[in-house]
């Protein structure tokens, strides 16, 4: 069974695809709202437990109007569209990001989509909209400092105070577009996680080419002694802890 459970996606490129093809960039996010479809369904075929998908970062809002403008509403367009089958799927669906500022008809729209299936069992599918990761790191350690001001904060603590911590650490992050970059995505939550950057634009990306880069990964892994990484990182914490103490009581290393 595949390492990977949590994958992480970038999906950069729409704006030079489009412009390759003559066309305005927001044609490139049109396209590649098409492609996110298709990439939770490939998800959800494979079984990964979760996916998380970057569709808006705080930095964004820096672009032309129209261009902010399509992406709320390839958003709103993506919930009409995938309702059904997101929710006879099983899909668990979930927004990251500062949400309660956002237009009200797409807050409303995010809202419905999450409480119909709050109690799904499968796919956990997140979009990042209007996030940032130093943002969510931020927010959960003032969250922390204003109800629990005299202790001090633990990993755990943190985790718990994410945006979504049932989704656990990232496994793989995939960048499409070319650039090497993590841009502020899941800063926390990629601790550990094996990076992918494909030089394919996001409209070209395919299922082929995602459920690819998953075997590719995983190998990589398997070659690493049959263990998955995180037994091996849950090992090696293990090993320097036993070190760790053998060392303050002085024994012979
Ligand atoms: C980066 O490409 C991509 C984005 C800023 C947005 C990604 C959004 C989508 C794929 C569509 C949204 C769809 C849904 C369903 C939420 P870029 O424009 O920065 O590309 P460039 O680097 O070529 O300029």
């Amino acid at each position: 069974m595949s390492s990977i459970k949590h994958v992480a996606i970038i999906m950069d490129g729409n704006g030079r695809w489009a412009n390759k093809r003559f066309r305005p960039r927001i044609w490139g996010h049109v396209r590649g709202s098409g492609v996110v479809s298709d990439i939770v369904k490939a998800a959800d075929e494979i079984g990964l437990k979760a996916l998380t998908m970057y569709a808006f970062s705080t930095e964004n809002w820096s672009r032309p109007i129209e261009e902010v403008s399509t992406l709320f509403k390839l958003l709103k367009k993506f919930l009409i569209k995938e309702k059904q089958r997101i929710i006879s799927n099983n899909i668990k669906f979930k927004v990251i990001g500062e949400i309660q500022n956002l237009p009200y008809e797409t807050v409303s729209l995010i809202k419905e989509m999450e409480s119909l299936t709050q109690e799904a069992t499968g796919l956990q599918l997140t979009f990042a909209f209007n996030y940032g990761g130093r943002a969510e790191i931020l927010r959960a350690v003032n969250s922390f400092q204003m109800s629990q001001p005299n202790r001090l904060m633990t990993e755990s603590d943190l985790n718990n105070l994410m945006y979504r911590p049932e989704t656990g650490d990232v496994d793989l992050m995939i960048r499409t577009g070319g650039e090497q970059r993590i841009s502020n995505f899941l800063l926390w939550q990629m601790a550990y996680a094996e990076l992918y950057f494909t030089p394919t634009k996001w409209p070209d990306f395919s299922q082929s080419e995602f459920k690819k880069i998953i075997e590719h990964v995983s190998c990589r892994e398997r070659r690493f002694g049959n263990v998955c990484s995180q037994d091996a990182l849950e090992q090696s914490i293990e090993k320097a802890e036993n070190n760790k103490t053998a060392f303050v009581k002085g024994v012979n290393l």
